[in-house]
């Protein structure tokens, strides 16, 4: 199957915001996510992204179909929960570029789309030239989670052979509804920070 990349900013990506909302709530349904997403909260969640002029999209497309999506903002517009961790350990967050989600349905991973979504996103940031570091967040998850499968593969090795460094320091949580419980629940996450380069 032959798959196409494109990528968009902010609201250049408006008409695909419900194809990702829906790949979001598909992909993060599985562990270590286990996240029971809504429409309604999906689009407040990406409208922060889409009325952002430096977001950046990378969609992917099988024929019509959005199979994949990845997203990127400076932290600076990023949620006060994302930027604490950065301001109490002594970071200026107009220098950190924030990588979001990468999905993928799963009929399509293993092909080098996980890398491309790097690849678009640090080449990104560096475009801009004010960036000296990206980074992401991951959710923390028990080894002996109930739900976890037993043939899941922790995406940690793939991280660090991109170059990124888990930041134990750099922590925060997030709320929301996991498909085991009646209400939302705080979730910790854990960064992961690369230096741009040049
Ligand atoms: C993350 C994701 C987009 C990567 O997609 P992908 O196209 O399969 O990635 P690639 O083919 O580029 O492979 C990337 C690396 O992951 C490794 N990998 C493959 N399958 C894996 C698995 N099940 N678990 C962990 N790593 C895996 C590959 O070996 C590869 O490393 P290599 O270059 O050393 O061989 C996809 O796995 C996904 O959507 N996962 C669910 C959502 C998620 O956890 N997203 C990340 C946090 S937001």
């Amino acid at each position: 199957m032959s798959l196409i990349v494109k990528t968009f900013t902010g609201p250049g990506m408006a008409q695909y915001k419900d194809d990702l909302a829906r790949l979001r709530i598909t992909v993060f349904r599985d562990f270590p996510y286990l996240y029971e997403g809504t429409m309604a909260y999906e689009a407040s969640y990406l409208q922060r992204y889409v009325d952002c002029p430096e977001c950046l999209f990378v969609l992917v497309f099988d024929g019509e179909k959005v199979v994949g999506a990845s997203t990127a903002l400076p932290m600076d517009y990023e949620a006060d929960e994302f930027k604490k961790p950065f301001i109490d350990n002594g970071f200026d967050v107009r220098d950190v570029f924030y990588f979001g989600e990468s999905v993928l349905l799963p009929e399509y991973r293993g092909q080098g789309i996980g890398h491309r979504f790097f690849d678009e996103r640090e080449a990104f940031a560096r475009s801009f030239g004010r960036f000296e570091l990206t980074t992401f967040c991951a959710v923390e998850r028990p080894t002996d989670h109930p739900l976890r499968p037993a043939k899941y593969r922790p995406h940690d090795e793939f991280w660090r052979k991109r170059g990124y460094e888990k930041r134990p320091e750099l922590a925060t949580t997030f709320d929301w509804q996991d498909v085991d419980q009646p209400a939302e629940t705080a979730h910790p996450m854990v960064f992961w920070t690369r230096a741009l380069g040049a």
